[in-house]
């Protein structure tokens, strides 16, 4: 078996993708967002990775507050808008339906079947990136994904992203090939 060097430039794919929202200037603004994930498992602490740029900086550093909503394959095109225009120039408020749980302050998307709210708990400086580490303050599921009060993957097909220089690609879930902590027993 050969191997070839290839680029040193990949990461970890695929990644789940989803849509940060946060209020700013006073108005709800939505963003792609591939780099996140967690930190911490008790208390729930999730990181993510942005661009210091991003107009969305500026709300989360106004706000200390976040949401992450995870669309389904219907959403690939509104998604994917969010990752080409920025809230500097173009208003994102009404491209979705919009809740807001217990912070009251935090927008979060009706279509996504998954929307988590999340407190900033420390920003970290990661040369041009900041790395916010937040932390989840409640997870809101529709009904219809949900088999015995758990979030079933097979029901709400969130959408992968991989990134294949110099392009990118959303695919579906595919289907469950095993169970975790399970299908690795067999070579015990
Ligand atoms: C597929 C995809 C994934 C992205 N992931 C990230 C990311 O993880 N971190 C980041 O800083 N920007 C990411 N971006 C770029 C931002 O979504 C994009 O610059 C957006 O327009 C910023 O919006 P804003 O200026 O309204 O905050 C991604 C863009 C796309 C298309």
């Amino acid at each position: 078996m050969s191997k070839t060097k290839v680029k040193s430039n990949y990461a970890p794919f695929p990644k789940p993708i989803a849509l940060l929202g946060v209020m700013v200037e006073g108005k709800p603004n939505f963003m792609n967002v591939a780099w996140f994930n967690r930190a911490h498992m008790d208390p729930n602490l999730w990181m993510i990775s942005l661009n210091k740029f991003h107009y969305t900086v500026k709300g989360i550093k106004e706000n200390k507050t976040l949401s992450i909503n995870l669309p389904s394959a219907e959403l690939v095109k509104k998604l994917d808008y969010c990752g080409l225009v920025s809230g500097r120039d173009v208003d994102k408020s009404e491209l979705f339906t919009i809740f807001y749980g217990d912070s009251k302050e935090t927008p979060m998307i009706k279509e996504c079947l998954v929307n988590v709210e999340l407190s900033i708990d420390e920003i970290i400086e990661v040369k041009d990136q900041y790395l916010f580490v937040a932390k989840v303050q409640n997870i809101y599921a529709n009904a219809e994904i949900l088999t015995d009060g758990e979030m079933d993957l097979e029901k709400y097909h969130p959408i992968l992203f991989i990134k294949a220089n110099p392009e990118g690609f959303y695919y579906a879930l595919g289907e469950q090939i095993g169970k975790a902590w399970h299908v690795g027993k067999a070579l015990k």
